[in-house]
């Protein structure tokens, strides 16, 4: 197939998929069984790997850190925006929140989730106690669902790159007080959008 096929391929199945992961939203709201419903819809999605080739998509240079993001899709007013991720192994981010629900499945390579429970009542400004509650390994035909207030960090502990598409359902830009602790120190503080910046522009023309 050629890149062109290709790329009205990505086109038509990315549009296919936002329709049902909106139409889902819609007649469900945002709760655990829907983003469940959500996340099927990316895992076949996520299938079609020749739509998501390293080609088309290649991670960072070799023993570089951070994530080049590639944006697939969002809607004009910022929601309903899916991207795909691709990290080299060693990276990791600290304990985090989103604010909107977001669904990650694997094309490719793996990134172990960790999924926490803040313990404290939040009584002490800027202090957070966090208990691990869960570890879920993402890798291809396996995913994560988060609701906005879940906390996870996220640890790519592959021995090579990720490809992984990301759904939220309002744009990274967008997301407002976000929160990022801190387990050994016991504390909450913004988790700005520095962390996750995106390193890349939309793949162009292909
Ligand atoms: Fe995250």
């Amino acid at each position: 197939m050629s890149s062109t096929d290709i790329m009205a391929e990505r086109t038509t199945a990315v549009a296919e998929t936002i329709a049902r992961i909106r139409a889902i939203e819609a007649a469900q709201g945002v709760t655990r069984p829907a983003l469940t419903a959500i996340r099927t819809e990316m895992l076949a999605l996520a299938a079609h790997e020749a739509l998501f080739s390293s080609a088309d998509f290649p991670p960072p240079p070799p023993g570089e850190k951070g994530a080049q993001r590639y944006l697939l899709s969002e809607d004009q007013d910022g929601r309903f925006a899916m991207y795909l991720n691709a990290l080299n192994p060693g990276n990791e981010t600290r304990p985090h929140d989103h604010t909107t629900w977001a669904v990650v499945v694997a094309v490719d390579g793996q990134e172990l989730n960790r999924v926490y429970s803040r313990t404290d009542d939040g009584a002490i400004p800027g202090r957070a106690i966090l208990r691990l509650r869960e570890e879920i390994m993402v890798e291809p035909s396996r995913g994560i669902a988060l609701m906005p207030d879940d906390i996870h960090s996220i640890h790519t502990t592959g021995d090579r790159p990720t490809r992984h598409l990301h759904m939220y359902g309002l744009a990274l830009e967008k997301l407002d007080h976000r929160v990022g602790y801190d387990m050994q120190a016991e504390t909450v503080k913004p988790y700005n959008a520095a962390y996750l910046q995106p390193l890349a522009k939309p793949p162009a023309g292909r």
